[in-house]
């Protein structure tokens, strides 16, 4: 295998490509997908705005060089359609130019979020004149014809309007960032989904209802057949695979057909955007998902979002999207982003927990290093710049070991490990135990003395990078590490050399203590302390 050579290379591939004019966008190493930024991949190591904080400059001026500091590379930020479009026709960039003119000051990136007709569900960011006028721009409606504060997706004037709004969006980001790229890529709306009930009934929504499925609809569910979502499968089957019908004749009376009828719309209304703004501007585009809770119907939260069992329905109706990204605020955050690392969906997490949440580093650690996703991002991320604590330290080592997980992506050469929390909270923290290389980590999370877990374990957050064959980066916190051989030869595995240190700016290791007594427990592990993020450079031999 070769080992490569981690700084130079990537560096001067960076400069060459500097000038060149071209969105940024996503390509494939081996299983991975990466973003790729003037020719170089990159890692977001991200975080979310507040939801008003964009859009006043002022008000961020206090907070870009702390989140410069806390590690970020690149920030969320929403860009609001009644801010860019104040009046119809008539564009003001004025928030789009500070906020790329902010970023750059600060060497951070940005992903823009669109608060286009929806943001969570509610159309709150929409102009005053689109707002005003449900003549033109009708709202979706309850099943006794009240109006909600929600745009119908059935309404071709409103899919012109948000589609002129975010093609111009892209045409200006084009205009000013084709060089530089701060801008690296943009969510489509915001937690789409419809309230209270699960679908508009609205005059558009009730013929369209009674019509026939969508024939690209049907292909895909019977090309994908052997590997849709087990929920979709048994749907579609339990009521004869049928490949024609009306919404209720294909997928059955009740909710589900009304809840997948309104994400075909939902879906087939951002592809549009999305096909709109990449003839402009060809960056990569997603769509973020409210998840909903177990055992609540379709309507009692955001119903037809890019939900677990809606995945298919979203793949089929907006083949634009580049991919459907989880908002994580459940405690059972391993099985969720479990679900959208797809083949067909790289994994990016835009929200996870407020970003002061405890268990955020880990689930960080696990998205970016077990799962290759592209970034991570907690919500309201500035307001905890003042004091980063724990977050500001994980991202610190990410951003160190930045260039070696964006070289181990995809290629089975890295892993990440932390408990995992259940939906309920129930922390399952045994040992996990992965090959990596030629070498099986059993990674524990309590001390293995006395394997009690403590009010930290669940904090805890583990990477193993190989970096040679047999060399490893460890980093973390709170976990400790055996080993053993893999394959033929000598049956057991030691500790050649196990030093602390962290990568300078140039990312050359400065190695700190060597650590071969009471800190490796006498060559039996490695242990990276509780509260305490560090790095670990490590060489492992095999003996018998
Ligand atoms: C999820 C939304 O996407 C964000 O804009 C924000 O409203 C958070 N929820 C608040 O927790």
């Amino acid at each position: 295998m070769q080992w490569a050579k981690i700084g130079a290379s990537a560096a001067a591939l960076a400069i060459a490509a500097a000038a060149q004019a071209e969105p940024p966008r996503l390509v494939r190493q081996g299983s991975a997908t990466q973003i790729s930024v003037q020719g170089k991949p990159m890692l977001l190591i991200a975080g979310e705005l507040g939801n008003s904080s964009a859009s006043s400059a002022a008000y961020m001026a206090q907070h870009w060089k702390r989140l410069k500091a806390m590690h970020l590379n690149t920030v969320l930020a929403p860009v609001s359609w009644e801010l860019i479009e104040p009046e119809e026709g008539r564009f003001d960039f004025s928030s789009v130019d500070a906020l790329i003119r902010d970023a750059r000051a600060n060497d951070l990136k940005l992903v823009i979020l669109w608060f286009g007709a929806w943001k969570n569900s509610m159309s709150t960011y929409v102009p005053a004149w689109v707002k005003r006028d449900q003549g033109r721009f009708p709202r979706a409606r309850l099943p006794n014809g009240q109006g909600v504060e929600i745009l119908s997706a059935m309404a071709p004037a409103t899919l012109e309007a948000d589609q002129r709004a975010f093609a111009a969006l892209m045409a200006h980001i084009k205009a000013v960032d084709d060089r530089q790229n701060t801008v690296l890529m943009t969510q489509v709306e915001n937690e789409i989904g419809m309230l209270p009930v699960a679908r508009d009934y609205g005059a558009l929504a009730d013929a369209a209802f009674k019509a026939p499925v969508p024939a690209e609809l049907t292909t895909y569910l019977q090309q994908h057949r052997d590997v849709l979502v087990p929920q979709m499968k048994r749907l579609w089957e339990e009521q004869g695979s049928r490949t024609s019908g009306t919404w209720s004749e294909v997928f059955g009376p009740g909710h589900a057909a009304e809840e997948i009828f309104t994400a075909w719309h939902y879906a087939r209304f951002a592809d549009a955007l999305a096909r709109a703004s990449k003839a402009v501007y060809p960056m990569p585009l997603y769509v973020n998902v409210a998840l909903n809770r177990p055992g609540r119907l379709p309507g009692e939260y955001p119903s037809g979002g890019p939900l677990p069992h809606l995945i298919d329905i979203w793949k089929a109706g907006a083949p634009a999207i580049d991919f459907l990204a989880p908002d994580i605020y459940f405690p059972n955050f391993v099985d969720i982003v479990n679900i959208y690392k797809r083949p067909d969906n790289p994994l990016f997490v835009p929200e996870a927990n407020n970003a002061d949440h405890p268990q955020v580093p880990g689930n960080a650690f696990y998205a970016i290093g077990k799962l290759d996703a592209i970034g991570f991002g907690p919500f309201s991320i500035e307001s905890i710049d003042e004091k980063p604590g724990a977050l500001g330290e994980a991202y610190d080592l990410l951003e160190q070991l930045s260039p070696h997980i964006l070289a181990a992506q995809g290629v089975g050469r890295m892993s990440a490990f932390r408990p995992k929390s259940l939906y309920d909270e129930t922390l399952v923290h045994e040992p996990v135990t992965e090959t990596i290389g030629n070498y099986r980590f059993t990674v524990a999370f309590a001390d293995i003395q006395k394997p009690v877990a403590t009010p930290d374990t669940g904090n805890a957050a583990g990477i193993i990078i190989q970096t040679g064959p047999e060399d490893y980066l460890i980093a973390g916190q709170g976990i400790t590490v055996t080993f053993a051989p893999v394959g033929a030869g000598p049956s057991l595995a030691g500790i050649d050399s196990a030093w602390e240190g962290h990568f300078d700016a140039h990312g050359t290791w400065i190695a700190g203590r060597l650590l071969n007594g009471d800190q490796t427990h006498q060559g039996r592990h490695i242990q990276l302390p509780t509260g305490d993020f560090q790095i670990q450079k490590v060489r492992l031999y095999r003996y018998q």
